[in-house]
């Protein structure tokens, strides 16, 4: 059930055939910005004023006059210079929240049109330890997933793995050099990271292109052990295939333990046969030219090409990038492609996607439309992005994982409840140590860059997945005190909202369906946070108001059913963002 929807066709309907361009001025239905006069207000009339000629107030008045509301709405109020003030009848939202209870969507509808939407999210470049860099495309990228697929798209998720660059000359090199080849025998994946970072140690610079710099022994050798690898050498090209299950079996593990799921993964090393031809087209077509031995797209003339082969033969990050479109084009036919991707690597993303608009593959009507998400970086408390040779427990994922599971276990036992047998402990700590880390980030602003802290994300009051957690956990306390079992609770009792309490939380839980088509479209999870912090909210108001247990025996069942409701409401969001809930904390 979509309220916002509900009023805009009803205002679409009063406007159409009497006012310019129905569908802008019932577009100006907004939720009111202040619920002391009313849920949603229309904005509609001072514009329209304008363009009508007509004093707003005259125009708000007229338009009331035509407008269908008294099935729906209390009688509207003019406000102002001609705000329109909208509040439902309680009879209305009753019988929705009836529907609601009855419907194992909570009543909210699937989109009318599905697109095809493939998500390119997490890519970390494998062969290196997981660290805190690919905590957000991870993330984020599942619950876009997870968000689109409940709103009824068709969702393609693919992991652009790095699995074909210069970390495996740094492995190789490693291997020749550094090997300690009884550890590797016992527990291959510790010994392979052992290796790229005692490797990484005796680089001379810093730089974060990895074997970038020729003028350094330690890198130009694990350069050129990248480019044996890349012109099929056969111990190399072995040893890569030796390397890759336990790398696979490293990331896989952190997946696991986040809840993260991908249809395909489909990494760099994938496209490789494809890259020659890629280039053979883009130089025939004239896309692409030669320039001082290499080959590059000029996007701009002034500016420097977008590299697809660099002057020694190397193919480039762009070039397997132009690949993988043309692959999920033929393979998946999407209608979008989203790349959830740090927002430093926007220059690539604006040239790979004028590149595969200039070679045909997307502008036209029948291609994909191309849409970098980015976000913004994970800051240590020094306000600086976090790196992996900090060398700090926190940068590393698995580890980062583990303290926060430790320190939402250290909050359990010091909140321990006198029936703390009933409890799982390991189950909430895990839960509520993994939810933490991902709401922290989810209900961050997702372009720009947030610091990272503990105190913050794990507090148990305020915006926090913990909070979130103990309102679900709460209703489902009540329903146990009550004595009912979800599956035993009278969902056709009627619903009676009888306080302004009662009231405010009917509102919010029939507003889900607009939050998450708000969320969807502009691709912000934080979006979900938000609702799910206003629901808990109303919940906390209509807990302290309205008597439960203790309700007067004509409004227990409809009071169960609102606490009902809330759960259910809880626990589809939290689970759109890729986090689990418990039945008792
Ligand atoms: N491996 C890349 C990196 O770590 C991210 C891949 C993103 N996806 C893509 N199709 N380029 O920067």
């Amino acid at each position: 059930m979509n309220l916002l929807e509900v009023l805009r066709g009803r205002f679409y309907q009063a406007l159409l055939g009497w006012a310019p361009d129905p569908l802008t001025a019932s577009a100006l239905v907004k939720p009111a910005t202040d619920s002391k006069f009313g849920d949603y207000q229309a904005n509609a009339a001072m514009s329209l004023g304008k363009s009508m000629g007509k004093p707003p107030r005259q125009v708000a008045e007229e338009l009331l006059a035509r407008l269908q509301w008294d099935d729906i709405l209390e009688k509207p109020e003019i406000a102002g210079p001609g705000f329109i003030n909208l509040k439902f009848r309680n009879d209305y939202l009753e019988g929705l929240l009836s529907q609601a209870a009855n419907d194992d969507r909570i009543g909210i509808a699937k989109v009318a049109n599905p697109r095809r939407i493939v998500i390119d999210f997490s890519g970390p470049n494998v062969a290196k330890p997981m660290h805190v860099g690919h905590l957000r495309s991870t993330i984020l990228g599942e619950s876009l997933a997870r968000l689109h697929r409940f709103l009824g798209h068709l969702v393609i998720t693919d992991n652009h793995l790095g699995d074909w660059g210069t970390q495996f000359g740094i492995l190789l090199y490693g291997y020749r050099n550094k090997l300690d080849a009884e550890n590797l025998k016992k527990n291959p994946v510790a010994e392979l990271a052992r290796l790229y970072v005692e490797v990484r140690k005796e680089f001379k610079t810093g730089s974060d292109e990895e074997g970038g710099d020729k003028s350094d022994p330690v890198q130009d050798a694990c350069r050129l052990e990248t480019v044996k690898l890349h012109q099929g050498d056969e111990e190399n090209l072995a040893l890569w295939n030796r390397f890759m299950p336990f790398c696979l079996e490293e990331i896989d593990a952190v997946y696991r333990r986040l809840d993260v799921h991908f249809d395909h993964i489909l990494g760099e090393s994938h496209y490789q046969p494809m890259l020659a031809t890629v280039v053979e087209d883009l130089l025939s077509l004239g896309i692409a030219r030669e320039s001082q031995g290499a080959v590059g797209v000029f996007i701009t003339e002034e500016g420097a090409p977008a590299l697809i082969r660099k002057s020694d033969g190397a193919f480039t990050y762009t070039t397997t990038d132009l690949a993988t479109i043309d692959y999920r084009i033929r393979e998946f036919n999407p209608t979008e492609i989203l790349y959830v991707v740090d927002s430093r690597q926007h220059l690539h993303f604006h040239n790979l996607f004028e590149t595969a608009k200039r070679w045909g593959r997307t502008g036209t009507e029948s291609g994909p439309r191309l849409v970098h998400v980015p976000f913004g970086s994970v800051l240590g408390a020094d306000r600086k992005p976090i790196k992996t040779r900090d060398g700090k427990a926190v940068a590393n994922l698995d580890q980062l994982l583990d303290e926060a599971v430790r320190l939402a276990g250290e909050i359990f036992d010091a909140n321990r409840a006198e029936d703390a047998e009933l409890f799982n402990r390991s189950l909430v700590a895990e839960t509520v140590g993994i939810g933490a880390v991902k709401y922290a980030d989810l209900s961050q602003n997702r372009t720009t860059d947030y610091v990272f802290s503990w105190e913050k994300m794990l507090a148990m009051d305020g915006n926090t997945a913990a909070y979130m957690q103990y309102a679900y956990a709460r209703c489902q306390s009540i329903l146990r005190k009550a004595g009912v079992s979800p599956e035993a609770l009278d969902t056709k009792a009627p619903i009676s909202l009888a306080t302004p309490e009662e009231r405010a939380l009917a509102i919010q839980i029939l507003r889900m369906e607009e939050i998450l088509l708000a969320g969807a479209s502009e691709l912000r999870p934080n979006i979900i946070t938000g609702y799910l912090w206003d629901l808990a909210k109303a919940y906390s108001g209509f807990f302290q108001n309205c008597p439960v247990i203790k309700a007067p025996p004509a409004l227990l069942p409809s009071r169960l059913l609102l606490c009902h409701l809330v759960a259910r409401s809880l626990k589809l969001g939290l689970d759109l963002l890729g986090i689990q809930v418990i039945e008792r904390m």
